[in-house]
């Protein structure tokens, strides 16, 4: 049944997205070739999405923004909305939020490729990032984000069979320009082929390493190295 109410759902949103309401205004016209043009000289639009609670993907997102750009693309960071009420984060201790805009679904299928900053929840995505992409059956019956590319950081298998199911490209670290980095055992670190990674420490307190920022910018570069490669639509 739930099932069944979901596919509903769907359908109904892949109708609305054919389909525009007579009310509504006309949808823009395709990509005109100038757009194109410009676009494919001004590079693929790319961001970078986190959730975090601590700071520490904030922290590891400026690194990989900072491998980008020095890739000689650009970049936006945005966040995913918070879902625990104030007084529960001040019970975790957490400290304020980013200045980095909230990002909808919508706003998200405007990108060629993105990135995530996913911190860890007992072995798991936090449902923040859950509750983002259960948003995204809009997304999903129009195949809005088909064909896009995507990486992260700090990864978990979840996220890519998310991904999967929307049909998005996704680009592992690999060790190709981070074998230095990645097989380091001079001290610990975290990070692995599938993207950058840190390790806060259980009490959070350790922040990450300049080793780690290290492997978050090569990241940002190779990830736009691959991207800046594509012909996006
Ligand atoms: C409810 C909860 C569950 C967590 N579970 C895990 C876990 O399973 N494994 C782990 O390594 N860290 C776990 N952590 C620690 C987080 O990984 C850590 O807080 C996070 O990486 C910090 O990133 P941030 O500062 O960007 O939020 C957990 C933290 C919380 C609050």
């Amino acid at each position: 049944m739930y099932l069944l109410n979901w596919l509903t759902q769907a359908a109904t949103a892949s109708i609305k997205a054919a389909v525009p309401a007579a009310s509504a205004p006309a949808a823009p016209p395709p990509t005109t070739a100038t757009e194109t043009a410009t676009k494919s000289m001004t590079g693929p639009k790319i961001a970078i999405v986190v959730y975090s609670m601590y700071g520490h993907i904030t922290k590891m997102s400026e690194a990989v923004k900072k491998g980008i750009e020095e890739a000689g693309g650009s970049v936006t960071v945005y966040q995913i909305a918070e879902t625990l009420p104030q007084e529960v984060l001040t019970k975790m201790h957490a400290p304020e939020k980013s200045a980095f805009p909230i990002i909808t679904p919508e706003e998200l299928a405007k990108y060629d490729a993105f990135l995530m900053g996913i911190p860890t929840r007992f072995g798991n995505f936090p449902a923040q990032w859950k509750v983002f992409w259960d948003s995204t059956s809009g997304l999903w019956a129009s195949g809005a984000l088909a064909g896009k590319y995507a990486g992260a950081f700090v990864s978990t298998a979840a996220t890519i069979s998310t991904l999967t199911h929307h049909g998005v490209i996704f680009v592992p670290l690999g060790y190709s320009q981070a074998f230095g980095q990645l097989t380091n055992l001079s001290e610990v670190h975290g990070g692995s082929p599938w993207g950058a990674g840190t390790f806060a420490a259980a009490d959070g307190s350790r922040q990450a390493t300049a080793l780690e920022l290290e492997i978050a910018t090569i990241q940002g570069k190779q990830f736009y190295g691959i991207v800046s490669k594509v012909k996006f639509n």
